[in-house]
């Protein structure tokens, strides 16, 4: 890869490795994200997404392999990696004694802006949390909570984003409030890599899908590519055209011998960019 081409990507994983004693969880996975762009990483429950997530983000140590983060090794670089990512965890890290506004606040006096009142009201009002910003987060609703968790790593404007099922749990007005925020932050250039298993998440947000199964990204295309994995469709009356869902299940959906099912008849010289591993 070129050195230009590199530095046009945001994330870079290559061949990371990661057990937990017996248990392999991470068995060589590559991974890119370029820069300005949304991806959306797919696999089910305990297949290893948060702990992909949790190594970009410093937390968590790999065995094997390295991941950069806007340019910086997540080993060597750390203190760079943490200045350029923010991270929405699984679950909710917002301050409970706090007030939202005051949670908000904090941030962004931790991360030295000016004007953390304004930056506060602004985040209060796009995340429909005005009316509850001077309220304890201890008496916030779930979906509130993931709220407000979202609207603090937005503070400081990271250039890399992560959110880790960022809208579990949240009604579907709440989602659409999210979906909304990560498309303006998309807009503007910010790069976001999302977990999720709302596969109607990923195809509304993603520019590009993985699929993290067994431990490796068996798939990694633009939407259009992972339909084109499946055989054509089936014509009935109407042509139906596969979903995403149908894809994901297809590709996670065992043959028995390890192989993605819908991979193994797939014309692979039709979908070029689609990476399959
Ligand atoms: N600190 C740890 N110690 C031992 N096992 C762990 C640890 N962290 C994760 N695991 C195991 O590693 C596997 C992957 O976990 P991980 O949280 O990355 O999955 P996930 O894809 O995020 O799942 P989910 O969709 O449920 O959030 C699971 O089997 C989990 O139990
Ligand atoms: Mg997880």
């Amino acid at each position: 890869m070129s050195a230009t081409e590199s530095s046009s990507l945001a994330i870079q994983v290559k061949g990371l490795q990661k057990s937990f004693e017996e248990l392999e969880v991470l068995r060589g996975v590559d991974l890119d994200v370029a820069a300005g762009s949304v991806l959306a990483l797919l696999g089910a429950n305990g297949s290893g997404k948060t702990t992909i997530v949790r190594i970009l983000c410093t937390l968590l140590k790999a065995d094997g392999g390295t991941a950069r983060v806007n340019g910086f090794d997540v080993v060597t670089e750390s203190v760079k990696v943490r200045e350029s990512i923010s991270l929405t965890g699984q679950f909710a890290a917002v301050d409970e004694i706090l007030t939202g506004r005051e949670n908000l606040v904090l941030v962004a006096r931790l991360r030295h802006l000016s004007s953390p009142g304004r930056i506060a009201e602004d985040l209060l009002e796009r995340f429909a949390l005005a009316d509850a910003a001077d309220r304890r987060v201890a008496t916030y609703s779930g979906g509130m909570r993931r709220r407000l968790d979202i609207a603090m790593s937005l503070i400081g404007d990271p250039p890399v984003i992560v959110l880790d099922e960022p809208t579990t749990g949240l009604d579907p007005q709440a989602r659409i409030k999210v979906w909304e925020a990560i498309e303006e932050l998309a807009g503007q250039g910010t790069t976001v890599l999302l977990t999720t298993q709302y596969l109607e998440e990923a195809e509304r947000l993603a520019d590009r899908i993985a699929i993290l199964h067994q431990g490796r990204i068996i798939v990694n295309g633009t939407l259009a590519e992972l339909k084109a994995l499946l055989p054509p469709a089936e014509v009935e009356y109407v042509e139906k055209q596969p979903t995403l869902e149908d894809v994901f299940l297809a590709i996670v959906g065992d043959d028995g011998a390890g192989r993605p099912t819908a991979l193994t008849g797939a014309p692979a010289a039709s979908t070029p960019d689609a990476g399959i591993n």
